[in-house]
């Protein structure tokens, strides 16, 4: 099998996640060819340990060395496979950088994932934790997502309705250790149904001199103009974008809430009679904007956002994360939960 895959033994993972922090795995597996995972899960080491796979590596914490395994995905295809003029079907590998994915989309005249402009990591990533911004998330656009299943050896393919996806969830979640998302396909229209609502993107759009009817494209820019305000850059400053979660809470404490903060924002939960709550505003109330602690702090320009100034350990982002969700707590008495994946440590 030699040309599908390359193994790397004790690799460094320090810049292969976007905290920066030092990490290493005892082994590191580069697969071209997915068509290699039977047979390197045939491996003791890959079937029988755990084995974390490495997307962009923006939505991790090492909170130390890996106890297992490390697989990375290096495919790169993205093709239509289907096409009836409006709709078209695009499928792309886990492994295509996923701005560079909605840059191909919207070349190409497809819409819907514009929105979804600059997050940071990989297609095959994007599934797992249901990736969302400005009024929009992934699964309203993916039509199916293929994966490697460890427990059988096997690939399958779940249609999305099958990928039990919600706010920041899926299946693939729940199970990390049992499925590899191969590659995903993507149902996406030559008819824009832009979603503009989210507070902020009229306001750029107006800002850029745009009237009337924006095209995908330039809502892309609008929203990419937003990120790279408001969101550090990774290659600059380490950081996984929402360390935390936004909590869903029963609408009953909500209220009581905003009865005592009338300017806590407050949102539709994942149901009526739940309601979803910032947590960038609850961590700011506690006072946590701007904090650092050595090289480990709370960005400046958004509170949901660690930071690795430049030699923070993950150890330290964890610790530190740790008493931000425990003072929002005792605060507000809302448990706050991280986003990113931890290793090395339960939360
Ligand atoms: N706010 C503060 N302080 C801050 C920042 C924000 O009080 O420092 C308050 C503001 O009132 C603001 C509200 O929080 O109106 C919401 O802020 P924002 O619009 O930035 O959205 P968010 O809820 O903090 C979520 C996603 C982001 C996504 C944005 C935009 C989660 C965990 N995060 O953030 O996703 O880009 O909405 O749609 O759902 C990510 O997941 O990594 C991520 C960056």
């Amino acid at each position: 099998m030699s040309g599908t895959y390359r193994i790397v033994e004790n690799a460094r993972l320090d810049a292969r996640n976007t905290f920066g922090v030092p990490a290493v795995a005892p082994m590191l597996v580069e697969v071209a060819d997915v068509a290699a995972l039977p047979e390197l899960f045939g491996y003791a080491m890959l079937r029988d340990g755990p084995v974390l796979v490495l997307g962009g590596g923006s939505n991790l914490l090492f909170a130390g060395d890996l106890p297992g395994a490390a697989l990375s995905l290096t495919a790169q295809r993205i093709e239509t496979i289907e096409d009836d003029g409006n709709i078209a079907i695009v499928r792309a590998d886990a492994g295509v950088v996923w701005h560079d994915f909605v840059l191909w989309t919207l070349g190409h005249g497809l819409c819907g994932l514009e929105n979804l402009s600059l997050i940071p990591g990989t297609v095959g990533a994007a599934p797992i934790q249901n990736i969302g911004a400005y009024g929009v998330e992934v699964r309203d656009h993916i039509h199916a997502v293929k994966a490697f299943d460890r427990r059988n050896g096997g690939f399958v393919r779940f249609d999305a309705a099958d990928c039990a996806f919600a706010y920041r969830d899926s299946l693939f979640k729940h199970d990390p250790e049992r499925y590899i998302v191969t590659a995903v396909e993507f149902a996406l229209s030559r008819t824009p149904a832009l979603k503009l609502d989210y507070a902020g993107i009229g306001e750029e759009l107006q800002a850029m001199g745009i009237d009337g009817t924006p095209r995908a494209s330039q809502v892309a820019e609008a929203v990419i103009r937003i990120r790279q305000r408001k969101l550090p850059d990774p290659a600059l400053l380490g950081n996984a974008g929402s360390f935390f979660k936004n909590p869903i809470v029963p609408m009953a404490q909500a209220e009581a809430l905003f009865a005592d903060n009338a300017k806590m924002p407050m949102f539709r939960g994942s149901s009526d009679d739940t309601r979803k709550l910032s947590a960038a505003w609850l961590i700011d109330q506690c006072g946590w904007k701007g904090h650092r602690e050595g090289d480990a702090g709370v960005s400046d320009a958004h509170a949901l956002v660690l930071v690795n100034h430049g030699q923070a350990t993950g150890a330290q982002l964890l610790d530190l994360a740790r008493r931000i969700a425990a003072s929002v707590q005792q605060r507000f008495g809302v448990a706050i939960e991280p986003e990113p994946r931890i290793i090395g440590a339960t939360w």
